[in-house]
């Protein structure tokens, strides 16, 4: 039996009786209020995908027994919706988000699905709740696919049942007042990801562990966590973000701007893919190096050291970048190229004017959105 593709011609749409109102834009909150409706599709091991569904935004029913209570059978994106310059709902790359979905949903033995009919859904979802997208540069409509085990069962195996759901949350620039530098505890104790492990997958259970390290970096005045791995200490991740260092290299004097290479421990960003393509095409050609390599914590302390540390910042589709001020390795401060009274470096600046301005349609016709 062929089981059944995702199927965009059988959506129906239950629109809302009672519409929500609409927060100014300076009292969203990241994460905190929805839009009016929600796309669901429920899939089973024997007949495959089922009819797509827009309803009202509403509470799930589930069995206290189902799988992903006990077993952590989740797996998730974070993508963004935009209102261009001529007033159109444009979805920023969402043919990776879709491509890292089903790498995840695949590792955790949830079902794949084909990523342009999703796409298309997710498309009606947006354009039904088109009201709530924030039209300001830096607003946007933060997307929330979300895959479950829907198995009500304590035994430990395949999910037969799963629901793919999609929710909205408008938001707003992650720092409403600027950039802010943020200031990172380098992290050796606890370990995000490992060889073999699941760090490259957007799984749910990726980000809880990191928490208690987070509260205990917060406890001694640090933001966030500066993810460390390994004896040789490499540098992988920011909190929740890709990692990018610009400095000078040692050998060559060049500048140089590197995040860590995929090598199943990095998260593959869509933001992080999109700042090494707008270097690659942007900076490359003004002499900068542009390259995916292990660093080590003791290199970048060395470049500061030594006055060749530019600028660090995070990359991430939430924030797109997030600069950092210094980082507490062992017990010293190393200091990460930003004077007193800036916040971002020229590249962080740069990136996320550029990013930015493709996601509202400065552009005319760039193919990312
Ligand atoms: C990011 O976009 O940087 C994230 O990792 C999103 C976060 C809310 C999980």
């Amino acid at each position: 039996v062929k089981l059944a593709e995702i199927d965009p011609s059988k959506l129906s749409v239950t629109k809302t009786t009672t519409p929500k109102d609409l927060l100014p834009p300076e009292e969203l909150v990241f994460g905190r209020s929805f839009t009016d409706h929600m796309l669901s599709l429920e899939w089973t091991a024997s007949d495959g995908w089922l009819q797509p569904r827009i309803t009202p935004y509403q509470n799930l029913s589930l069995d206290p027994a189902t799988c992903v209570f006990h077993y952590a059978f989740e797996c998730f994106e974070g993508m963004k919706a935009y209102i261009d310059s001529k007033g159109q709902v444009r979805l920023f790359r969402p043919d990776k988000n879709m491509i890292r979905l089903n790498k995840s949903s695949a590792r955790i033995a949830l079902p794949t699905f084909d990523g342009e009919a999703l796409t298309h859904l997710i498309g009606e979802l947006v354009k039904l709740d088109k009201r709530f997208i924030p039209t300001q540069r830096g607003y946007s409509l933060y997307i929330r696919p979300t895959m479950i085990g829907t198995q009500r069962t304590l035994g430990v195996g395949p999910p037969g049942s799963a629901l793919l759901y999609v929710i909205a949350s408008p938001v707003g620039p992650y720092y409403p007042t600027g950039f802010k530098a943020v200031s990172l505890e380098a992290t050796d104790y606890a370990v995000r990801a490992w060889p073999g492990g699941v760090g490259d997958k957007k799984l749910g259970a990726n980000y809880a562990p990191c928490i208690v390290p987070q509260m205990q970096a917060a406890s001694r005045g640090f933001h966030q966590n500066l993810w460390l791995f390994g004896e040789e200490e490499y540098i992988t991740e920011v909190g929740t973000m890709n990692l990018f260092v610009a400095m000078k290299n040692k050998e060559t004097g060049q500048n140089e701007l590197l995040t860590a290479p995929l090598d199943g421990t990095i998260l593959e960003g869509v933001t992080r893919d999109s700042v090494l393509a707008l270097a690659r095409e942007r900076l490359q050609p003004k002499g900068w190096m542009v390259t995916e390599r292990k660093v080590t914590m003791k290199e970048l302390a060395d470049a500061a050291d030594e006055g060749r540390m530019l600028e660090v910042f995070g990359a991430g589709t939430a924030a797109v970048v997030s600069p950092v001020r210094r980082i507490c390795w062992r017990d010293r401060l190393v200091e990460c190229g930003l004077d007193d009274h800036s916040e971002a470096g020229p590249v962080a600046q740069q990136m996320k004017d550029w990013i930015e301005g493709i996601q509202h349609g400065d552009e005319e016709g760039h193919p990312w959105r």
